[in-house]
């Protein structure tokens, strides 16, 4: 995409008939950073999303669900438009396949065909499968069910439209082959090439006449035209296809990336470039099919119950981190796996840890010796500020490059290189030491004058990747939003931050979360959320409750409320490892007279089980059980953390009968 001032990207449009789960997020944030990249670094972008609401499927679930397809979708349009506001989703244009702009451009297209010859009139018998919207052969089906997604197929025989896609087979071939770009990761190239391409391309079914709710053939209105053409055919009619050449059509098509997962690469890399060429459009330069996110059972479906809600997440732990745990976590075109337990590392080890600690240290170091005043830097140059500032230079180009490659995750990982040395750059040259010697002031300020720096080129690039977290920075190191240091091409100059602006430490950009907490917590909502009730509701107490509400704003409890824990003293008599999950261990502790107790805790990364056996610990005895990865947890071990990410357990300093209580 070098060299070239525009960029269209767009992900597929979701069909509205259940909330969104992250799944379908990770589509939409790849494609959001993507455009905020393009735009940070100077192209036009034009990002489209939006919402496929034709179609069986559809129809069938308003039904269900007692409602007027119109009804239906409205509802969960909105939900979905909330969504992508909460995830910072930047989209130029949203679009619905029910407005008219898109419908009756949809028709036009539609008859073209008709009028060129591509589409004829015949008979359909075969098999459909209703949730992927898809037509298969007898010989593509697996055990009877739909190769795709494993469901069961429908025979259907009803009279049809058909699209000659042999007409246009070969060029496609062709155009496969000779533009490598066109489809990745080039594994999937191949496969369209020999499971689709090579067989032989069938015609394609393109409407319906056994159910109304899609956009109707003008000129034969009891079909109904396949949701598949309509919903391709919004990538052009977002752009106002066929209106004034000087439009969005001449500025942005063909697409630069058009970003979808691996299930309906065939419809987008087969079907779409066909009715392209029908249309003597140029073809999108690059179709991405990603990989999957999966959940360490397996798929996330709804029938099963497992799917996870973006919006929660994205509430409890910040659209950044969920952003950043996506972009990262997940190879672009692998597939990955979420977890809550993958998450909260994320957001420990390379957000608390890496990114949080780099500015708070830094930031507390310049209030602390230089009261907020920004040192000026003084040379000379050692070896380790060289260091860093050719990193912090050499970055924006390898991110600029891993981006055109669309490595997203590499080019995260990119930028955390620059966070973690910068982290070292603060342990080679240990400013507290610095501080003691009045002789070594210069070094002192030329240190933190470097980390200041370096830390605002980091803001600059984050801001693709997690929208939010650079303003927090830019109120630490006082940029306004006028200023010029807060784009990507201030990142050519190394000391741009004025020496002498006022910094100052404010809270912590990501506190660190404690994952047996997170998990337990999430056990309490889920089981709530099952009993349709809300979750943490507290009953109000009798009597009068003067002040109340401020001392629980001021975060107080009485002395009551604290007696309410069940703390007590228990001894561990057994501990192991829990299979599938390696940050937990599977504990059993010993409160005496009330017998014994299973428990499931978070710190396998800090303790071995056999170096638990016979310690004394605080333990929360009356905590509401939940089930951890199967196991059933009654009670909770109580450990501290400190923000460098140690964590001890509260062991006692002296032998007690277990089961003790703290008073
Ligand atoms: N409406 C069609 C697309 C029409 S585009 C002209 C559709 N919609 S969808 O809502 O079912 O899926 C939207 C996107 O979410 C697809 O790219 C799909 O691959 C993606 N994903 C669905 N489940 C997913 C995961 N578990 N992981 C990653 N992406 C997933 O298909």
């Amino acid at each position: 995409m070098a060299g070239k001032d525009t960029f269209y990207v767009t992900t597929p449009i979701y069909y509205p008939s259940n909330k969104l789960h992250i799944g379908n997020a990770y589509t939409t944030v790849v494609a959001d950073a993507m455009a905020r990249f393009k735009r940070a670094t100077g192209s036009e972008v034009w990002f489209l999303t939006g919402t496929d609401e034709h179609g069986q499927k559809i129809e069938r679930e308003a039904a269900a669900a007692g409602k007027k397809p119109e009804e239906f979708v409205g509802e969960i349009v909105a939900w979905i438009i909330e969504l992508w506001k909460e995830l910072d989703i930047s989209y130029d244009d949203f679009i619905r396949t029910t407005e008219p702009r898109h419908y009756k451009k949809v028709q036009q297209i539609f008859t073209r065909f008709y009028e060129q010859g591509d589409i004829y009139k015949g008979k359909y018998e075969g098999w459909y499968c209703t949730p992927c919207e898809a037509y298969w052969q007898e010989r593509e089906l697996v055990e009877r069910n739909c190769p795709d997604c494993g469901r069961p197929v429908e025979l259907i025989a009803e009279e049809a439209y058909f699209f000659r896609m042999s007409r246009y087979a070969d060029r496609l071939l062709e155009h496969i082959e000779t533009h490598p770009e066109f489809i990745l990761p080039p594994s999937r190239k191949n496969e369209m090439i020999n499971n689709f391409l090579k067989p032989g391309l069938e015609d394609l079914c393109v409407s319906r006449t056994s159910f109304d709710w899609g956009i109707p053939v003008p000129f034969d209105p009891k079909h109904v035209i396949y949701v598949w053409l309509d919903a391709l055919s919004n990538y052009i009619t977002a752009l106002d296809y066929g209106e004034a050449e000087s439009g969005k059509m001449a500025r942005f098509w063909p697409a630069d990336v058009q970003l979808i997962g691996k299930d309906i690469l065939r419809f987008h890399t087969i079907y779409w470039p066909i009715f392209l060429m029908a249309l003597d459009l140029p073809l999108p330069r690059t179709v991405f099919g990603h990989g999957w996110l999966l959940l360490q059972e397996g798929k996330m479906s709804k029938s099963k119950g497992n799917v996870i809600d973006p919006m929660v997440l994205s509430k409890r732990y910040g659209s950044d981190a969920v952003r950043y745990f996506l972009l990262r976590e997940i190879p672009m075109g692998q597939d990955g796996v979420y977890s809550l337990e993958a998450l909260i590392k994320r957001i420990n080890t390379d957000l608390a840890n890496d990114l949080g600690n780099l500015v708070s240290r830094t930031m507390t170091m310049v209030e602390r010796y230089f009261d907020g005043i920004l040192p000026e830097p003084s040379p000379p140059v050692e070896e380790s500020d060289a260091e860093l500032q050719g990193l912090a230079l050499q970055t924006p180009a390898l991110m600029e490059k891993r981006m055109d490659e669309l490595k997203i995750h590499e080019a995260l990982a990119g930028l955390w290189i620059l966070v973690r040395r910068s982290n070292k750059y603060i342990d080679q040259n240990s400013p507290w030491e610095l501080a003691r010697d009045p002789a070594k002031r210069e070094r002192l300020g030329t240190v933190l004058y470097n980390l200041v720096e370096s830390i605002r080129f980091i803001g600059v690039m984050l801001e693709p990747f997690m929208p939010r977290t650079p303003d927090k920075i830019w109120s630490q190191l006082g940029l306004q939003a006028e200023s010029a240091s807060r784009d990507w091409a201030s990142l050519q100059q190394w000391g741009r931050i004025k020496p002498g602006t006022l910094v100052r430490r404010e809270e912590d950009l990501f506190p660190r979360l404690n994952l047996g907490r997170e998990l337990h917590r999430d056990q309490i909502r889920e089981e709530a959320a099952e009993k349709k009730e809300r979750p943490h509701k507290v009953k109000k107490e009798a009597g009068p409750q003067k002040n109340a509400a401020s001392e629980e704003e001021a975060g107080l409890i009485t002395i009551d409320q604290f007696a309410r824990v069940d703390l007590r003293a228990v001894t561990i008599v057994e501990a192991s490892a829990v299979a599938g999950a390696d940050k937990l261990l599977q504990l059993t502790v010993d409160l005496g007279t009330e017998g014994r107790r299973r428990v499931v805790a978070g710190i396998a990364e800090y303790y071995r089980p056999e170096e638990l056996i016979g310690r004394q610990v605080l333990f929360v005895a009356n905590l509401k059980p939940v089930k951890l990865r199967g196991i059933l947890s009654e009670g909770m071990l109580l450990a501290a953390e400190d923000d460098r990410g140690g964590l001890a357990l509260t062991t006692l300093d002296r032998p007690l009968d277990p089961g003790s209580k703290v008073r």
